[in-house]
């Protein structure tokens, strides 16, 4: 993968701070106008930036989602779960799938508000290629994490679809992820319909990324601790810290259709 020509500095562009100086004044592309500028989390001390945070009529909703998102049930998780052993789609090619990201929005997602779930990978592709990662596998899990958002297009309510996942209950320690139950979400969705196909340390990532990398060690059995050091810690950090509402990336997404029709030669059922 080559580096890109930008020379601004990226974390900074992309983390919205090129917007702070226009954006209270002008508002954004969005329409809104936005109120204040408060610090959004994860930012870098002593910078501020807007966020939807800001936005009361988008940070509202994102919040409303995000409540009902933490009353998920057990008996909620199993029935989803058995819900969606059936296919929505049939069978299809991955690759349209990934394309139908365009039309999902994740209306809980204060730091990418309206922009489509299809330009929050390729923001993913763009800063993964400026930092040369090599791991064919953090690319393919950054092409696949949120497919299983395609629920949203299904009718499926956001909050049995987004948001982070924790567990409802949780396993012995090193007992293993999958001896917890954790919410159901697009992650769970994703790891049915892609696991036969992919590696297993991709799978897995995909299955748990909407859990914090940081808290899964300590139910992780040997096998799981290797994937979540290889694969889920290195990704998460592009999938967090790359999310913004006005970088249109700039990527040639020949070579990643080409990865997932080399992945998936046939269609899958979905
Ligand atoms: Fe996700
Ligand atoms: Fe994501």
């Amino acid at each position: 993968m080559g580096k890109t020509e930008n020379t601004t500095p990226r974390r900074l562009f992309l983390a919205g701070i090129g917007l702070a100086s226009t954006a209270g004044a002008a508002g954004i592309a969005s329409g809104y106008v936005l109120h204040e500028v408060i610090p959004s989390s994860g930012h870098r001390p002593g910078e501020e930036f807007a966020s939807a945070a800001a936005i009361p009529e988008f940070a509202a909703q994102a919040q409303a989602i995000r409540e009902a998102q933490s009353k998920q049930t057990v008996d909620q998780v199993k029935a989803l779960r058995k819900k969606y052993l059936d296919p929505i789609y049939g069978k299809v090619r991955v690759w349209e799938m990934i394309e139908k990201l365009g039309m999902c929005i994740d209306s809980s997602d204060n730091s990418l508000m309206l922009t489509s779930q299809f330009h929050h990978v390729q923001q993913i592709l763009e800063a993964m290629e400026h930092d040369q990662v090599e791991d064919r596998n953090l690319y393919l899990t950054a092409l696949l994490h949120d497919i299983g958002k395609v629920m949203l297009l299904a009718h499926e309510a956001p909050e049995n679809v987004v948001g982070y996942i924790r567990p409802l209950e949780e396993p012995r320690m090193g007992a293993g992820l999958e001896h917890a139950i954790f919410q159901f979400g697009h992650d769970e969705f994703a790891y049915t319909r892609l696991k036969d196909h992919v590696p297993e340390n991709v799978a897995w990532t995909i299955r748990y990324h909407s859990a914090m990398a940081t808290s899964l060690g300590r139910w992780c059995n040997a096998k799981e601790k290797g994937f979540l050091n290889s694969t889920l810690s290195k990704f998460q950090p592009y999938d967090l810290g790359y999310k913004s509402y006005s970088h249109l990336p700039k990527i040639n997404m020949a070579k990643y259709r080409a990865m997932i029709e080399d992945t998936f030669p046939q269609p899958i059922l979905f």
